[in-house]
């Protein structure tokens, strides 16, 4: 049927739809740039971190390993169905971007970034655990950690990502207080889901010094990393991890497709083994297809490459367009362009809690809004903020949006005007 249709009878909406896929597409053109050079440099000319703190050896990974992953056996008949190419060329792919310090690690393949995270989680957390996350962060985590009522320890952040100097005073204080420790941190280190921060090298290079310090393994989940406004080459938390405390997981969901499931996990060995572990009991292994597509992709280093860049260059735009279209909300949301990622993260002023106004004004008018408590573990907290995205909306349609969130925003203010204000007495 396709082949009948005349070229003349295209509607010009489906050229305009196809040009808006146009960066899924640009794979496929042979057109390596320079710039690609810096896009695929994911570790410091200063090197990695050097400190007084000795690598983990094998024994030391037993007491991050949660009850129920320590108590996994390896089947007497069961074999995970790898792609040797495929783990030959993610390993080569990580050297040639991390430049990794001597450490014994490996890569698994996952079925996108949140299977790596579930895989941690069950391996690193026991019931009751304290975690440490950002104040606010990916809901994939909280959903995850959720009915394992882990303590959730969050960590406030500026614009530059989570403080270290605050995660060390709070762990320091739980020191000094016997509280358990926790065993592990989960961060997004570039363009963080909501904040949009990337934290700079020498904030990464004093958290990392805190895991060495206060004993952590850092779970580094990094699906925007090629989406870095800033260009700016960033070193990862495995580029600098010289004593086996980082798991850094990987997706092309943001960047190729989020159907496709093409993720994988770098990992020290002995971790390694029990994701795998882990992994024959649950689905054997990711995808055949997805993971011959996966190394395709890899292979194509330099189509990659120019596909990354054009994709980053349209988000860039739209990054720019939306917040150039905000300009007449300024003075009642706040926000600060987010240096990575896909999305906008505001504070609504004059609003307690923006739950309502997402799900009943904002829906109505026909405008998605994701709502701060989408962002905490305890989503029944109120919240000011609220995340915008701009991966999909139409530059076309962005003044529009941000007139109805204008008026949006003025009825809730002036419904909170409204609303009773409780007395100093009362409780
Ligand atoms: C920080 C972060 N990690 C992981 C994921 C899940 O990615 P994937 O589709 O690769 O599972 C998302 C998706 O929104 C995300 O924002």
């Amino acid at each position: 049927m396709l082949v009948s249709v005349k070229f003349n009878k295209i509607n010009s909406e489906v050229i305009k739809k196809f040009l808006d896929l146009r960066p899924l597409y640009c794979v496929v053109k042979n057109n390596y740039s320079q710039k690609s050079d810096d896009l695929f440099k994911c570790y410091s000319d200063q090197g990695a971190f050097v400190g007084k703190y000795e690598p983990l050896n094998e024994q030391d990974y037993g007491r991050f390993v949660s009850k129920r992953a320590g108590s996994r056996e390896p089947a007497l008949t069961r074999q995970m169905s790898k792609l040797p190419a495929l783990l030959t060329e993610l390993r080569q792919f990580q050297e040639d971007l991390h430049r990794p310090p001597p450490v014994a690690r490996d890569v698994m393949v996952t079925n996108g970034g949140q299977h790596g995270i579930y895989q941690c989680v069950d391996m690193l957390v026991d019931p009751g655990d304290p975690v440490i996350v950002n104040e606010y962060s990916y809901t994939g985590i909280h959903v995850t950690l959720k009915p394992l009522h882990p303590e959730i320890i969050g960590i406030p952040e500026d614009t530059d990502g989570l403080i270290p100097e605050t995660l060390e005073s709070v762990l320091q204080d739980r020191l000094i207080s016997g509280l358990k420790m926790p065993k592990m941190l989960y961060i997004i280190p570039t363009g963080s889901n909501p904040s949009g921060t990337v934290v700079p090298e020498e904030r990464r290079r004093k958290i990392y010094e805190l895991a060495c310090r206060f004993d952590f393994i850092i779970v580094e989940d990094d699906p925007y990393m090629f989406l870095n406004y800033t260009e700016q080459t960033i070193p990862s938390f495995l580029s600098l991890d010289t004593c086996g405390r980082v798991i850094r997981l990987d997706s092309l969901s943001k960047v190729v497709s989020a159907g496709l499931r093409a993720g994988w996990v770098t990992a020290p060995a002995p971790l390694l083994s029990k994701l795998e572990l882990h992994m024959q009991g649950e689905l054997l292994h990711s995808c055949s297809l997805s993971q011959a597509i996966l190394h395709r992709l890899l292979v194509e280093r330099e189509a990659l490459a120019t596909h990354l860049l054009s994709a980053r260059a349209l988000y860039r735009r739209r990054r720019d367009a939306l917040h150039e279209a905000l300009q007449p909300v300024n003075g009642l949301m706040e926000w600060s362009l987010p240096n990575a990622g896909l999305f906008l993260w505001a504070r609504v002023r004059g609003v307690e809690d923006v739950y309502k106004m997402v799900f009943e004004t904002a829906f109505n008018r026909g405008l998605m809004l994701l709502p701060g408590q989408a962002f905490t573990y305890d989503t029944s907290t109120p919240c000011q903020y609220v995340r915008l995205t701009f991966s999909k909306i139409r530059f076309e349609d962005m003044n529009i949006a941000a007139s109805h969130l204008v008026s949006i925003i003025k009825d809730e203010q002036a419904r909170t005007l409204q609303k009773p204000q409780r007395l100093a007495t009362e409780h």
